[in-house]
């Protein structure tokens, strides 16, 4: 990706300890994001990314499935072209290589969650417990709303905790180390993306908000409420579906198919009719599914969502977001999460528009920020 930035982070910015990596292993490229500390605010140093397909002698777009090795080129070529200058970063693991899940346990084992939870976890995760990392933790209990407070209604007594409990597999783990070493890089910290993006793309608020991260392989649903995750789903079908069925039924190759994809979009009228027909079927299906859990959610807990999140390269299609405000009766907005980080001003339009690609990275970055202060 051509990169405005590399210039002017070259001439502004001297080799300076006190920087922070955030990297994105992403299934069609890798995306890295390097931000420094200064007087409490987190400013932009370099960002950068690069297609994978190639790596794996596939076309631009398409999602790979690359050995630990194979990354770490690309890496080491991504960090060179981005002027990357520390080695201090975290790295996201895709949310496909773990499993998320809530469990309910009685209130009575609360001091004993320590063996509870690997045991109760069995349940829960199709491989043996010691092949997985297993991190977990009690969901707060939901505050009295303003009107019960006011109508003085007790909140009905629950018996039970409500546990969140994630699970990475070690294979992912080992291969992130690799990947890590081998570039001669140091992370602290390994972090399943979905945190790393509510980090970046949500604003504080009351409401539920439900962050829709439309990737080439899938497309990921995260609903958070006062921060805290409530809930997570993955479809299995992403902007690389939409390459493909055009390719398929027009009868032109991945390559051409990718370039009118981010050529024209959804919303060149009539000029490209066929290929807005294609994309629709694609994405009828993804926002039927998205509208669906969505729903589910606000009558489980009867309550509305406030806002929905829009990330990820594939949300750049032209005419996303006005498809998605027409699909969904909820607030659609389209994440900006270089707004967390200071940059000078002419980049503004440019990191608008990278924003959505860069969400997992930036939230990893900025989380490497908080643990060096
Ligand atoms: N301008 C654009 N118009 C349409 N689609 C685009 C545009 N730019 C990127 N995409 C699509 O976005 C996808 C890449 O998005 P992203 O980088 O978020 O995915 P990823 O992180 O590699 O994949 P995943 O999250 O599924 O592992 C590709 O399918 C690409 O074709
Ligand atoms: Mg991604």
């Amino acid at each position: 990706m051509d990169n405005p930035f590399k210039n002017f982070a070259k001439s502004f910015f001297s080799k300076k300890s006190g920087s922070a990596l955030g990297i994105d292993i992403g299934s069609s490229s890798l995306k890295l994001v390097q931000v420094k500390n200064r007087g409490g605010k987190a400013i932009l140093e370099t960002y950068g990314e690069i297609s994978l397909g190639p790596y794996a002698g596939f076309e631009i777009g398409r999602s790979t499935n690359l050995d630990a090795d194979k990354i770490s080129e690309a890496l080491r070529d991504l960090m060179a072209e981005s002027n990357v200058t520390t080695n201090s970063c975290g790295l996201s693991i895709p949310v496909n290589s773990s499993l998320i899940t809530f469990i309910k346990l009685p209130k009575t084992v609360e001091r004993r969650l320590e063996t509870v939870i690997p045991l109760e976890a069995r349940k829960y995760i199709p491989v043996p417990i010691s092949e997985v990392a297993l991190n977990w933790w009690v969901v707060p209990e939901e505050e009295e709303t303003f009107s019960e407070f006011q109508n003085n209604e007790a909140k009905k007594q629950d018996q039970s905790l409500n546990v969140f409990l994630a699970a990475i597999h070690n294979d992912a783990i080992e291969r992130s180390k690799k990947i890590i070493k081998s570039s001669a890089l140091e992370s602290s910290f390994f972090e399943i993306e979905l945190f790393s993006n509510i980090r970046s793309s949500l604003d504080q608020s009351l409401q539920a908000q439900m962050i829709f991260d439309m990737g080439a392989s899938s497309t990921k649903l995260y609903i958070v409420e006062r921060g805290i995750l409530r809930d997570s789903h993955v479809i299995d079908k992403g902007s690389q579906d939409i390459t493909l069925a055009v390719s398929k039924s027009m009868g032109i190759s991945f390559e051409e198919a990718e370039r009118m994809k981010r050529t024209y979009g959804i919303a060149s009228g009539d000029k490209e009719k066929n290929l807005t027909e294609i994309a629709s079927l694609i994405l009828e299906y993804i926002f039927s599914e998205s509208s669906r859990i969505l729903l589910n959610y606000q009558k489980k807990y009867n309550k509305n969502a406030g806002k929905i999140v829009l990330t990820g390269g594939g949300v750049n299609l032209k005419g996303l977001g006005d498809y998605a405000r027409k699909f969904f009766q909820v607030e659609s907005v389209v994440a900006d999460p270089f707004s967390k980080v200071e940059f000078p001003a002419f980049l503004d339009d440019v990191l608008k528009t990278a924003g959505p690609e860069f969400s997992v990275a930036i939230g990893v970055a900025l989380r490497k920020l908080q643990d060096m202060e």
